[in-house]
């Protein structure tokens, strides 16, 4: 089969992780008997240099007429001044918007091998298998009025908080959804003591779990959720949560995994069902590291476990994102790490580990 996808590097590492997920994707081709077109734009502060805007309306345009957009990062130092009329992270927020993808699958998953890279104790975090779902195109991000208000008696900003039954529901389906095809155990998110937003949140997740009587619906407040995260992660299966709430709580779950690098996010248009395609776009994690940008020592899992997603949802290529995942398992647990995840220990460049996940592809034994 033939598929077009858009890359979109970025910043920072960026493009280097995204190098090595496009390696990997190309060498399927030949394995499996696909053609995968690529055709890469650029986003974010690369785009504000070269063009004066985070995101093009013909990049837009791009990724709206692919299959699927593997993105990398965006953002830097050289744009972060809060003054600025345009920021590199406008390109995702656009692209989310544009391309309606309203629902960001964020797993989370300590790899046995790892267990002891983390900073958090291997007993705790050991058989850690988790799905984030975070709404992404609604609530503190996209809410109207936004802006900063000049009087005489001084500056105040506003950011608004709204969401609709609509946005809610179509949300909080796709974490039943997910929690029906695994352990059947959803922790809803909310700050329901507080917000009106979270009340209208619970509610209609109390409404929905009419519709799923085998899945064990929790409500849990996001301050309480936080701290469970660290200090009982095995109790959730998949947690749903608002945009800014799933936000911070995806980060503070990366940690479980030892290492952002290491993560990878869909975002996607509809509710996924198996075999069948839905647009979609896929990021890692992490952010641009301009500590590390430029050396060739970033670890591109994140990007590659990406692609792997890509090939599911979007591309319904069920067998080769296995084999995508079964390639990185064996590329651990043989030892190879990038920096990150090294401990201190001997570590490999970004391009080797691409190198040595293509070796490890192949067919189930
Ligand atoms: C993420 C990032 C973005 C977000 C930023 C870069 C806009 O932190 O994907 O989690 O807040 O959604
Ligand atoms: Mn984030």
């Amino acid at each position: 089969m033939e598929f077009d996808i858009a890359v979109l590097g970025g910043d920072g590492i960026g493009p280097e992780v995204t190098e090595q997920s496009v390696k990997v994707l190309k060498s399927l081709e030949n394995l499996f008997g696909h053609r995968f077109n690529v055709e890469e734009g650029d986003v974010g502060g690369a785009s504000i240099d070269k063009h004066g805007t985070p995101v093009k309306a013909e990049v837009l345009d791009m990724a709206s007429s692919a299959d699927a957009v593997l993105f990398g990062a965006v953002g830097g130092p050289k744009w972060d001044d809060p003054s600025a009329s345009m920021r590199p992270e406008d390109a995702i927020l656009q692209l989310r918007a544009h391309l309606g993808v309203f629902a960001n699958i964020r797993p989370v998953k300590v790899y046995p091998w790892l267990a002891d890279s983390s900073v958090i104790k291997a007993s705790v975090i050991k058989d850690v298998d988790l799905v984030m779902v975070r709404e992404l195109t609604g609530g503190l991000y996209y809410g109207l009025p936004k802006e900063r208000i000049e009087t005489p008696q001084g500056i105040s900003a506003v950011d608004t908080m709204r969401y609709s039954d609509v946005e809610i529901n179509r949300i909080l389906r796709v974490g039943f959804e997910l929690a029906m095809s695994r352990q059947k155990k959803l922790a809803s998110v909310d700050k329901a003591n507080v917000l009106e937003c979270s009340r209208l949140w619970r509610q209609l997740a109390t409404q929905m779990s009419e519709d799923y009587p085998e899945v064990q619906l929790e409500h849990v407040l996001v301050d309480s959720c936080a701290m469970q995260l660290i200090q009982q992660p095995t109790r959730f299966d998949v947690i749903v949560a608002g945009n800014t709430f799933g936000d911070i709580l995806t980060d503070e779950a990366s940690v479980l995994a030892s290492s952002m690098g290491m993560l990878p996010s869909a975002s996607l248009s509809d509710v996924p069902v198996a075999g069948r395609r839905i647009p979609g776009f896929y990021e890692p994690i992490h952010g641009t590291a301009p500590d590390i940008a430029g050396k060739g020592v970033a670890n591109p899992i994140g990007s590659i476990l990406c692609m792997a997603m890509m090939l599911r949802y979007s591309l319904s290529l069920t067998e080769e994102a296995a084999c995508v995942e079964r390639a990185v398992d064996q590329v651990l647990q043989s030892g190879h790490r990038t920096a990150d995840v090294a401990g201190g220990g001997a570590a490999i460049s970004t391009a080797e580990m691409g190198d040595h996940v293509i070796a490890a592809l192949g067919p189930a034994e």
